[in-house]
């Protein structure tokens, strides 16, 4: 980054400059982190809306062209030449894999699908009608309790060991608790199988029957893993740096990750879109929707739209719309009502002057839900499957964070708005 332009800001009549950095894409930045010591003031930005919490060198989002980019490549060639495990070995390492380093890291993947047995007796202490993103907050965290001590983090084998088993445990874990959550036996992963073969297939499978993998669909889910692996510093991902920022143990970094993920105005967003299209039912109430997204005294908003970065379209979005209606044919449901609601509720939005003044478009959870349900994943689950893939991001920026010589502990300042200085007044006197 070069730093030859300057930002000169004026208090009270004194000056002070400020040095611009430029990166590889995207808006430059003005280096403010001397402007505490310098002015005795703070920048005051909630919400984050003009501040870059750090540097990255893992992914690029352009919100006015709609191009999303992992370590420079496009989001759409990647989901089309390349596999979840490749895109989250190119997360970590910044480069995809050559033909024997992606035989190397499948094959280590595949090795470390179980999980320690002690852990599945976690299950138990949940209601099984607990929500699952409650349940793998919860066992996720715990795997912090069986990988803690020995592991140094400054060491790159342990860092690599740490990023293989998550990576590799996460769909024995969600698959682990919707089996508690339906009472179905518990299936272990099958080593022979791709990445989201073996999520289906211990999701779906029975120990009294042969699964059949359906290709197509194994396919369709691992494009669903890409297109949610990373996505910049989103609320989950600054969560994980931050959490991580404290050198915390990453399983339980991740854990926290999870835990923002859930709401409705993130990764809950999924699961909040297909329970509104449920709602909406029929084309006919779409109007009537549109004017409650519109309506200012109405909290109601159009799930699945809008986006902080996203000025003209997601590309995830793009993509998902056409992973759904492959899904859909290949199951014979091109016909599906709430495909054909949310293509209905899609134009009409879309033509809406609020719609299109606020550039509010379809976000990747738009279609997200309807192809997980039409996979036969729970809705209560569809968060769960955008964790899964995030896991990757989550932990590529973490490592990114600890092993930057200029990184510290993130701690924000404030604009204090309580009440001044007092004294405690006597207990009669209150
Ligand atoms: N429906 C109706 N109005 C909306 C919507 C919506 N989905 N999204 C934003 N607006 C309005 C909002 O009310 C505000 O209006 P005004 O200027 O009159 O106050 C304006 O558009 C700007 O919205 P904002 O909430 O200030 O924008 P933001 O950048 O803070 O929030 C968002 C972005 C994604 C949280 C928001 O658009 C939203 O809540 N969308 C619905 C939830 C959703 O689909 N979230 C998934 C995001 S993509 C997956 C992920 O990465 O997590």
């Amino acid at each position: 980054m070069s730093e030859e332009r300057k930002a000169t800001l004026t208090i009270d009549g004194k000056t002070f400059d400020f040095p611009i950095l430029k990166g590889v894409h995207g808006n430059d930045v003005i280096d403010i982190r001397t402007l505490g010591a310098k002015t005795g003031c703070f920048t005051y930005d909630a919400g984050f809306m003009s501040t870059a919490s750090c540097q990255s060198s893992i992914t690029f989002i352009d919100g006015e062209k709609g191009e999303l980019l992992y370590c420079g490549y496009p989001i759409e060639q990647l989901a089309d030449k390349c596999n979840f495990l490749e895109v989250a070995y190119l997360l970590r390492n910044r480069e995809l894999p050559n033909a024997d380093q992606k035989a190397k890291f499948e094959g280590t993947i595949r090795k470390h699908t179980l999980v320690h047995d002690q852990l599945t007796r976690f299950y138990n202490g949940f209601r099984r009608d607990a929500h699952p993103m409650a349940v793998i907050v919860g066992v996720v965290g715990a795997l912090s309790a069986f990988y803690h001590h020995g592991m140094d983090y400054s060491n790159v084998e342990h860092r690599d060991i740490c990023f293989q088993r998550i990576i590799a445990k996460l769909p024995t874990i969600i698959a682990l608790a919707y089996r508690y959550n339906t009472g179905l036996p518990f299936m272990y992963p099958r080593n022979d199988l791709d990445y989201a073969s073996n999520f289906m297939y211990m999701m779906f499978g029975v120990p009294s029957e042969e699964y059949k993998i359906n290709p197509i669909l194994s396919r369709a889910l691992d494009i669903i893993f890409t297109l949610h692996a990373d996505h910049e510093q989103n609320a989950s991902t600054s969560t994980v740096r931050l959490a991580g920022s404290s050198e915390a143990n990453p399983f339980a970094c991740v854990a926290s990750g999870i835990s923002c993920l859930w709401g409705p105005a993130h990764g809950g967003a999924n699961e909040a879109c297909l329970n509104m299209l449920e709602e909406i039912g029929d084309v006919s109430r779409v109007g009537e929707y549109i004017k409650r997204a519109k309506d200012k005294n109405d909290s109601f908003k159009l799930m699945g739209f809008g986006h902080r970065i996203y000025k003209n379209f997601d590309p995830r979005s793009k993509l998902m719309g056409k992973v759904c209606a492959d899904v859909l044919a290949e199951l014979g449901l091109e016909n599906n009502r709430l495909f054909k609601l949310a293509k209905a509720l899609e134009k009409i939005a879309l033509e809406d002057d609020y719609f299109v003044e606020k550039k509010l478009y379809p976000n990747v959870d738009f279609y997200s839900g309807i192809v997980q349900k039409a996979l036969g994943i729970p809705t209560t689950m569809f968060t769960c499957v955008f964790a899964l893939a995030r896991t990757a991001g989550w932990l590529a920026q973490w490592e990114e964070m600890i092993t930057d010589p200029d990184y510290k502990i993130g701690r924000p300042r404030q604009l204090y708005i309580g009440a001044a200085r007092r004294n405690v007044p006597d207990i009669g006197k209150r």
